[in-house]
């Protein structure tokens, strides 16, 4: 049976991604699969209609008309409720969900017979590398925070010998050593700056200290299920914010993505920290998205506090479109590549990858946040 795959165009929260570049339409196009895309879907990323192989998309010129025949809908950001009452009982729909945030919005897809999948919950396990949205968009995340603060900095990140006198480097701190942080340290050491590093997972020092970094040891670990942190105590969070202040206060720049699936991000640095740091320093919240890890962060703003400059971007690969829309594509493809057959669509329902990331199934939620 042939699989209709569905590509809107995303203009919530300035949102320049699309969920299908023209290469991996081309892959994935076959026989039995093709695309309805909207028009225009890609430009914002750099790919114009003309791009995607003509033999297997249909440009249509609304969303509505490319959802409503679709068998599986490709997205970036969730569907909204026009989405899903454009969506024929049975789609597949695929795409970020915010799932620990969106029961409405789970509740809405079941009722209408969709069988929604969020990327965000696509077990963090070896087979599923290649599908890990999370994990691609946080590396770009981690890179352009590191280019932002370069940008607001007053300073250089390299040391210099010049002819005027010779400039010391700049000092990175990075609080969370994950995907996002592990590529910011790297762009940090790439930029010359001095880089300390600091995660609540004991098992961050040896990959902090391979990218050569220094690893701070705050004396808190906080390992979780999954691979994850789990959500510190308060004395614990008073304990880490006592020990990072002092170090927070003698960096330049300071980059935090620290974060606790489905929980409000830790607030680590309070304002009286912020005040301990020189003016020109930069602060880069990545924790913006679940509420920041500095308690002056204003989400999608840049603030002026005393001279300390506060970044708390929420959709930095957003500002990477064409490399974020093209590792985000190929994520997609290769979640659903094995239920792509010659017979149709055949996801195994059983396998641990699709059960983990299901959210809703033949008009049921089946997804548990745990709170
Ligand atoms: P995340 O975005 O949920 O969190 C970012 C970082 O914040 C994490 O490293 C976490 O430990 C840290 N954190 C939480 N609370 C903190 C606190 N109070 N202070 C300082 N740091 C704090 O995590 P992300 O980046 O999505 O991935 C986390 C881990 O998942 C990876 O490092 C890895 O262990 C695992 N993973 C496994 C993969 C695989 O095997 N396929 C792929 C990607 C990630």
């Amino acid at each position: 049976m042939a699989i209709k795959i569905a590509v809107v165009n995303e203009f919530i929260n300035d949102e320049t991604r699309v969920a299908v570049v023209p290469e991996i339409a081309q892959k994935i196009a076959s026989n039995n699969v093709s695309f309805v895309i909207e028009k225009n879907a890609g430009a914002a990323s750099g790919f114009l209609d003309s791009d995607y192989p003509e033999n297997a998309c249909k440009f249509v010129k609304s969303s509505s008309d490319a959802l409503n025949d679709a068998d599986v809908i490709f997205k970036v950001n969730p569907p909204t409720s026009d989405d899903i009452s454009s969506m024929k009982r049975g789609a597949i729909a695929i795409s970020y969900m915010n799932p620990f945030q969106n029961d409405a919005l789970i509740k809405s897809m079941a009722s209408s017979g969709i069988d929604a999948f969020s990327v965000e919950l696509i077990p963090r396990i070896s087979r599923a590398q290649s599908m890990d949205a999370l994990s691609s968009q946080a590396s770009i995340a981690g890179y352009k925070a590191v280019i932002l603060a370069a940008n607001h900095a007053n300073k250089f990140f390299p040391m210099l010998t010049t002819a005027a006198g010779t400039v010391r480097p700049a000092q990175t701190l990075i609080i969370g050593a994950g995907v996002a942080g592990l590529q910011a340290i790297a762009t940090a050491k790439r930029l010359g700056s001095r880089v300390i590093a600091f995660d609540v997972r004991g098992s961050t020092k040896e990959q902090i200290e391979s990218l050569g970094a220094q690893f701070l040891d705050t004396g808190i670990t906080a390992e979780g299920e999954g691979g994850y942190a789990r959500e510190l105590t308060t004395e614990e969070l008073d304990t880490q914010k006592k020990a990072l202040s002092k170090a927070i206060g003698q960096s330049d720049i300071v980059i935090t993505t620290a974060a606790v699936p489905g929980k409000p991000a830790p607030k680590l640095i309070d304002k009286k920290t912020v005040e301990s740091m020189a003016p020109g320093s930069v602060i880069i919240d990545l924790g913006a998205i679940s509420g920041g890890n500095c308690e002056l962060t204003v989400p999608d703003n840049v603030l002026d506090h005393g001279g300390v400059m506060i970044l708390g971007p929420t959709n930095l690969p957003s500002t990477m479109p064409k490399h974020a829309s093209e590792l985000y594509s190929r994520n997609l493809l290769n979640f659903l590549s094995p239920a792509l057959t010659e017979e149709g669509l055949n996801i195994d329902w059983d396998d641990e990858i699709f059960k983990g990331a299901n959210i809703t199934r033949n008009g049921e939620v089946v997804f548990d946040h745990g709170s």
